[in-house]
């Protein structure tokens, strides 16, 4: 696949087949997360690989956007490390979970990324996770088989870009 179409075709999904995804995969998606950049590259993050069920659903019923982990055979809990940069912990992940969405949808899986950071229920996410108090939930992301297409839409590019001043056009 082209490199822009992978960009281009990948979708947030929100609906999963009940088959489960190969470790292989998994492996070759926590590999893209670790080649993500970093400021300095200090890689303040880490990840959680959850594939049990009764605790994906759990983190279905904490998260009110994101019921369907109970059904994606796989869910990766994004950590930030302020200790390890304490400017770029947010940041950086964010890299790592956009290597992860890219990855997975190369490989003919679905995914979708869900918030976490500062949201009240984080607190029960990493109690239940046993996560070092130090340590921030940045996002939760389930991947899986799809069992939907979804499209989706951008504003047009000349509404996001100016050329050499801002508002200008080319
Ligand atoms: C920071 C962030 C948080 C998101 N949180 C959720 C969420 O909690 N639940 C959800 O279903 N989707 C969530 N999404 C997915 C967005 O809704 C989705 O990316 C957006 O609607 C564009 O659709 P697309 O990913 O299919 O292009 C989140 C995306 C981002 C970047």
């Amino acid at each position: 696949m082209e490199f822009l179409d992978v960009i281009k075709g990948r979708r947030s999904i929100r609906k999963y087949l009940p088959k489960e995804v190969e470790k292989e995969k998994i492996d070759t998606i926590l590999e893209a997360a670790q080649w993500a950049p970093s400021a300095s590259n200090k890689q303040p993050w880490h990840f959680i690989v959850v594939r049990d069920s009764d605790t994906r659903t759990r983190l279905g019923q904490l998260h009110p956007y994101g019921r369907f982990m109970k059904e994606s055979p796989v869910v990766i809990v994004v950590l930030g490390n302020p200790e390890m940069h304490p400017k770029y912990y947010l940041c950086d992940p964010h890299q790592a979970v956009q290597n992860i969405l890219l990855t997975a949808y190369s490989l003919g899986l679905g995914s979708c990324w869900m918030g976490v950071r500062g949201a009240s229920f984080e607190d029960d996410i990493k109690e239940m996770l046993g996560i070092p108090e130090a340590l921030t939930v940045v996002c939760t992301i389930s991947i899986g088989y799809p069992n939907h297409k979804r499209k989706s839409k951008r504003y047009p590019l000349g509404e996001l870009v100016s050329w050499e001043q801002f508002g200008k056009s080319e």
